[in-house]
């Protein structure tokens, strides 16, 4: 936005400069014989003046005028190009004040939990879209946020996966605050999976190592990859195996097989915390439940972070987290839940789980 403003201002002064430029350069010539006129008439006439000196000091006279007009131009292209010179400086510091912290305590690996710490967050100027959070992420455990559109679900698994910065509070992550912690190393321990993964119209070995090269070792990984995100068998049916096209964006793909090749993918990449954020309930009831069964086949050997609309793909997460305008409102187990949350109780049932 501020960028749109900044180039929008500079085409503005550029076009101003451009019209003033123009009518100098249109209007000098004019005005030089003009001058020049008007001074040979009065040394002629009222100073009795020698024609052939008054042609000689004028010529002089043209010469420094003209080196007067080119200094006018260049003044011009100064300021022409001075404006976007400050726009950029401009630009440039804002770019240095919103820069993202990167601490120096290293992060090899995710070892015991997650603590957030009365985070309250909001973006830009808005206030309250998350509200005195505060909650634990056990390692290897599957957590599930559920609530309303617009609860905060997103916004707070990003601010765990360290893409957005508290308001106020903390968040550590094994006892280091994301303050000291060196923020890239912690992402590239995490995987994200969206409910629309991208497919890539090449092979599955390349979807999966996102074009690897096929040593030895990386086809170790890869199978590793394959064999926990339940591909295995599928893969197995094939004629070409690892080599089968999967088609523009999957087409070859159920729903389902498509999460486990991001699945695979994630894990390919030797993570330790996976977020899959379900983007819409609208899912079919067969969908659904390869789903559950993909989440349910890693369970316990990753930390899990899962935004569910489908209720049923949640049944078995280690605890849930009920949000409700940016609060947590009730936590506790599936079944927990459904006994002390009538809210909870409520989208349950309406989805006939
Ligand atoms: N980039 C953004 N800028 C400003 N406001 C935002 C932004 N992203 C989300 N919000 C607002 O923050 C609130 C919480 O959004 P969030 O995406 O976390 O909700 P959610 O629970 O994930 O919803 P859904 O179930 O629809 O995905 C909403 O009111 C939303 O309008
Ligand atoms: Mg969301």
């Amino acid at each position: 936005m501020q960028l749109k403003k900044q180039i929008k201002a500079v085409e503005n002064n550029n076009t101003q400069i451009g019209y003033l430029n123009a009518k100098i350069t249109a209007l000098r010539e004019p005005i030089l014989i003009g001058v020049v006129c008007v001074v040979i008439l009065i040394q002629v006439e009222f100073l009795g003046g020698q024609l052939a000196g008054i042609m000689i000091s004028l010529l002089f006279f043209y010469r420094a005028l003209s080196g007067l007009m080119i200094f006018q131009g260049s003044y011009n292209n100064y300021l022409s190009v001075s404006g976007s010179l400050e726009n950029i400086i401009d630009f440039e510091n804002e770019l240095k004040v919103n820069k993202e912290s990167n601490g120096n305590k290293d992060f090899k690996q995710f070892k015991d939990s997650i603590i957030v710490k009365n985070v309250d967050f909001g973006y830009d100027e808005t206030d309250g879209i998350l509200k005195n959070l505060n909650l634990e992420i056990p390692k290897n455990k599957t957590i599930a946020f559920v609530g309303e559109s617009g609860s905060g679900k997103t916004t707070l698994v990003n601010l765990v996966g360290g893409l957005l910065k508290p308001k106020k509070g903390e968040i550590y992550v094994d006892g280091v605050s994301f303050e000291e912690l060196d923020l890239n190393a912690y992402q590239s321990r995490i995987g994200y999976i969206t409910q629309e993964p991208v497919i890539f119209n090449d092979s599955i070995f390349n979807n999966v190592t996102l074009w690897a090269t096929p040593t030895p070792e990386n086809i170790k990984r890869y199978e590793e990859a394959l064999q926990q995100a339940s591909l295995h068998q599928f893969i197995a049916t094939l004629s070409k195996k690892g080599e089968t096209m999967l088609g523009n964006n999957g087409i070859n793909l159920s729903g389902g097989q498509k999460q486990r090749i991001s699945i695979a993918r994630e894990l390919y990449k030797n993570i330790d915390i996976l977020i899959l954020d379900e983007a819409t309930s609208a899912l079919d009831s067969e969908t659904e439940k390869e789903i559950q069964t993909n989440i349910d086949k890693i369970k316990g050997d990753y930390t899990i972070l899962i935004i569910a609309h489908r209720l049923s793909t949640i049944k078995n997460a280690d605890k849930v987290y009920m949000m409700d305008k940016g609060e947590i409102i009730d936590e506790g187990c599936f079944n927990d839940l459904f006994e002390s949350s009538s809210h909870f109780r409520k989208i349950v049932e309406l989805q006939e789980l």
